[in-house]
C-alpha cells in the first residue's frame, strides 16, 4: 500500500516517465521461477550472481551512495518526470531523449549536488528536501539529434539529449563533471550506475541517491535475449542472473567508469530494459562514445549537419555502409570500426575504414 502511495506521490510531483520497454520476439514468461531454475543450472551463473539475484530488493541490488555526494556528476532531471543526468561541464547535462517532454514549456528542475532530494511522509506523500550543497536550475535549451536521427524515428536508438541550464553551476566538491570517453567501452568493464529510481521493478523511488556496479556484456550476449534489437550505439550491462540494474526513474542517468568520488568517465546513459534486474534482461544504455562527435558539437556550439539518409535501419546494424561512414552519420554508429561480425564489410567495398577519431 505504501508503495502505491509513494508512486502516486511521484506522479504528483511530475508525471513519471512511462518506461519504454521493447518486447523481444523471444519473450519468455518473465519473472517466474522457471527461468530462474534454468539459470541456476547454467554453469556460467556463479553462486555469487545467484545470491545477488536473491538479494535483489534494493537503484536495484545496489546501495545508497557512501559517503553522501560521492557521485558528484549525478544530476536530478525533473522535466515532466523523474530522470537522472550526467554533468558534462558547468552548463551542460547529458540525459536520455525519452526524459524530454514533447511540450518543452513543461516546468523543469535540474539539481546538481544532491544526495537526498526528497522526503516521504508516513502517509506516503513526497516533498522536496533542500540540502545546502544543492544547486537548482531550469532548462534553457534542449539539444537532441535532429532530422532523420531523431529519437522516436529510430525507435529506442538515439536515446540521448543534452540540456543547457539557465545559469552555470558552481563547480565544487559536490558538483563535479564527468569526463567524456576517449574509446569504446570493452565488454566486461565494471561500471557504476546511479540514480533515485525505483529499488525494485514496480517499486518506489529512493529519495537518497543509490548506486550499483554492473559489468558490461557483449552485444551478442545481450541480443540473445533482446531479439537482435541491440545495436552498436548501445551498451548492455548487468548480471546474467539478474539482481543488479537501473530501473524506472534512473533513466538519463550516468553509467560511468568510476575511479574515485571526484573522477569518472561517462560511458552510457540509462535508457531501458525489459523490466528491471530480471535474469538475462540486461539494462540497456545509450553508448556515449558513439555520440561523441555530436556531443562535442553541442558543447562547442558548432552547427551539426544531420545525416542525409532518412532511413534509420542502417544505424548500428553491424554493416559498414560507405555512404554512412561520415561525421554527420556518426561514422555509421561505429559499424566501420573494430568490427568482427561476419559480413560487416559487404557494403563498403574497398573503403571499409574506421574514420572515427
Ligand atoms: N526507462 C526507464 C526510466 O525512464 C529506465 C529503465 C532502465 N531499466 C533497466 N532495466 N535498466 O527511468
Amino acid at each position: 500500500m505504501k508503495t502505491v502511495l509513494v508512486f502516486l506521490a511521484v506522479l504528483a510531483v511530475g508525471t513519471a516517465r512511462v518506461p519504454i520497454e521493447k518486447k523481444p520476439e523471444n519473450e519468455d514468461d518473465g519473472f517466474t521461477v522457471k527461468p530462474l531454475r534454468e539459470e541456476s543450472l547454467d554453469a556460467f551463473v556463479s553462486i555469487e550472481d545467484f545470491k545477488n539475484f536473491l538479494e535483489s530488493d534494493r537503484i536495484v541490488g545496489g546501495d545508497v551512495e557512501n559517503p553522501a555526494h560521492s557521485n558528484p556528476w549525478q544530476v536530478l532531471v525533473m522535466y515532466g518526470g523523474l530522470c537522472g543526468g550526467t554533468l558534462l561541464n558547468n552548463r551542460f547535462v547529458l540525459t536520455a531523449a525519452h526524459c524530454i517532454p514533447s511540450n518543452l514549456n513543461t516546468t523543469s528542475t535540474i539539481i546538481a549536488g544532491a544526495n537526498t532530494w526528497c522526503s516521504i511522509s508516513s502517509t506516503g506523500s513526497l516533498s522536496w528536501k533542500t540540502e545546502s550543497m544543492q544547486q537548482k536550475r531550469k532548462v534553457k535549451k534542449v539539444f537532441m539529434m535532429n532530422g532523420n536521427l531523431a529519437y522516436g524515428k529510430a525507435g529506442q536508438l538515439f536515446d540521448i539529449a543534452i540540456l543547457e541550464v539557465d545559469s552555470p553551476f558552481t563547480l565544487n566538491t559536490y558538483v563535479v563533471p564527468a569526463k567524456l570517453p576517449t574509446a569504446r567501452t570493452p565488454s566486461g568493464t565494471n561500471l557504476v550506475v546511479s540514480g533515485w529510481g525505483t529499488t525494485t521493478e514496480g517499486g518506489s523511488i529512493s529519495c537518497t541517491l543509490r548506486q550499483v556496479t554492473v559489468p558490461t556484456v557483449s552485444k551478442t550476449e545481450c541480443n540473445n535475449y533482446y531479439g537482435g534489437s541491440i545495436k552498436s550505439s548501445q551498451i548492455c550491462a548487468g548480471l546474467k542472473a539478474g539482481g543488479k540494474d537501473s530501473c524506472q526513474g534512473d533513466s538519463g542517468g550516468p553509467l560511468v567508469v568510476k575511479r574515485s568520488s571526484t573522477d569518472a568517465t561517462v560511458a552510457g546513459v540509462v535508457s531501458y530494459g525489459q523490466g528491471c534486474a530480471r535474469p538475462n534482461y540486461y539494462g540497456v544504455y545509450t553508448d556515449v562514445y558513439t555520440f561523441l562527435p555530436w556531443i562535442n558539437s553541442v558543447l562547442s556550439g558548432t552547427t551539426w549537419t544531420s545525416c542525409p539518409d532518412s532511413r534509420t535501419s542502417w544505424i548500428g546494424d553491424d554493416y559498414c555502409d560507405n555512404e554512412m561512414n561520415s561525421l554527420a552519420c556518426l561514422y555509421d554508429a561505429g559499424d566501420c570500426c573494430n568490427n568482427t561480425t561476419p559480413g560487416w564489410n559487404t557494403y563498403c567495398g574497398s573503403t571499409c575504414i574506421c574514420k572515427q577519431p
